[in-house]
């Protein structure tokens, strides 16, 4: 299948202008990712075809949807959206984008997601991405080889810190190239925003101070913070570590409201950026756990889903690899606690992680570059896990029940 990836890229390669021309494409869901698919690129030319064409695998009448330009903060980069509606679950199709720049043979592929969980459903997920490409390169081609059905990416992904296009370009030019799985199928992306999204990299800001972040992304309620339904069987909840939204508030009264409308769905799942229960960054004589953000965290939005009950919580930002324990209460809860895994390190630099005697909170920790991995199966469990930068599994944890609810 590798032999199949380089083949397809080597032919890529020798057509012409279409390295130069084509900066970006990258695949999001705004709505039911079982019938649409959200098809993003990035080019050069003022006046290049807003058309994509498509078909399903098989068969042989193409059908075109025509999208609308979008501004890439202030540069000149041309950016193009066509969301396709009306598909079939579970289906391959393979599309062709604006004129000068497509692929020439059949098109790229991508499948929807199923509307049942009739066969299992992957994902992976991280933040913490690109410090510099060639390793940014070798951890999405590793997180591609899983297979995942689609990427949960959330918060630092092209450390552009709000101004500086030529990461963007970067980072979107190796998911293009890199992020698509064994047998040719882009995958798609869900994203989050991190600190380094926002001008000068730091947090408590307002959406335009992430130009980038909030012109190349389309997210389902078009905000830092949302939710995306996978049928009745997954319901993904992102969420904004004050970097442009703070925590308490209309965030906080979101996610209380959020979770209770989806008290129906099998796993539920909260992806954010900064940690609540995090392996560096201590304050000045304290743990981790003492970070201002943390202690916020767990004061607005644990209570929450403590009460409603979660699969598990994704945190990101201190670049390492850490399992918690299962919490509830802020506490170590063996018998009804959930279990947060992170803790960002996608390709960055890795971090030191505490001595475990010293991190109650802490089953795992270490500095070492990775992705978590989730498969969801039909009879509602699901296993979780860490696969390192090389494609070598490091940790696994099963969970039994769909979402750790508080005992009645
Ligand atoms: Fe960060």
């Amino acid at each position: 299948m590798k032999v199949l990836q380089l083949l397809l890229l080597a032919a890529l390669a020798t057509v012409p202008g279409w390295s130069q021309d084509l900066v970006g494409l990258y695949l999001m869901w705004q709505s039911d990712p079982a019938t649409t698919m959200t098809v993003n690129w990035v080019d050069l030319h003022a006046n290049s075809s807003l058309d994509v064409h498509y078909r399903r695998v098989g068969e042989t009448a193409w059908s075109k949807a025509t999208g609308a330009k979008f501004s890439i903060s202030d540069t000149t980069m041309q950016g193009r959206r066509v969301e396709l509606k009306g598909l079939m679950p579970d289906t391959y199709y393979e599309f062709n984008i604006g004129k000068g720049i497509e692929k020439p043979t059949e098109g790229w592929r991508f499948r929807t997601m199923p509307r049942d969980l009739n066969r299992p459903v992957r994902f992976v997920t991280g933040g913490d991405m690109m410090h510099t490409r060639q390793k940014l390169d070798k951890a999405t081609g590793s997180a591609a080889a899983l297979d995942p059905d689609f990427a949960l990416l959330v918060g630092d992904l092209a450390y552009a810190n709000g101004v500086s296009s030529n990461r963007w370009v970067e980072w979107l030019k190796s998911w293009m190239e890199r992020a698509v799985s064994p047998d040719g199928r882009l995958i798609p992306m869900v994203v989050g925003i991190g600190n380094h999204e926002v001008r000068g990299g730091t947090n408590g800001k307002i959406p335009e101070d992430a130009p980038f972040f909030y012109s190349l992304f389309r997210t389902p309620e078009q905000r830092s913070y949302y939710a995306l339904d996978f049928g009745n069987y997954m319901s993904i909840l992102v969420l904004d570590t004050a970097h442009t939204v703070p925590v308490a508030g209309t965030q906080a009264q979101w996610l209380e409201g959020a979770l209770a409308a989806r008290k129906d769905k099998q796993f539920v799942f909260v992806g954010y950026h900064y940690p609540a229960y995090g392996t560096t960054k201590a304050p000045k004589g304290g743990t981790p756990l003492d970070a201002k953000r943390s202690i916020e965290i767990r004061e607005h939005w644990m209570p929450i889903w403590e009460k409603h009950g979660v699969t598990a919580v994704f945190e990101n930002d201190h670049h390492n690899f850490k399992r918690t324990h299962r919490l509830r209460q802020h506490k170590r809860d063996d018998a009804n606690g959930i279990v947060y895994l992170g803790d960002g390190a996608w390709a960055v630099q890795t971090r030191t992680v505490p001595d475990l005697a010293n991190g109650w909170w802490l089953a795992k920790a270490e500095g070492r570059n990775h992705v978590w991995e989730v498969k969801l199966r039909a009879n509602g469990t699901s296993t979780v896990r860490a696969i390192d930068i090389d494609g070598k599994e490091f940790d696994k944890l099963d969970i039994a029940t769909p979402r750790t609810k508080p005992v009645e």
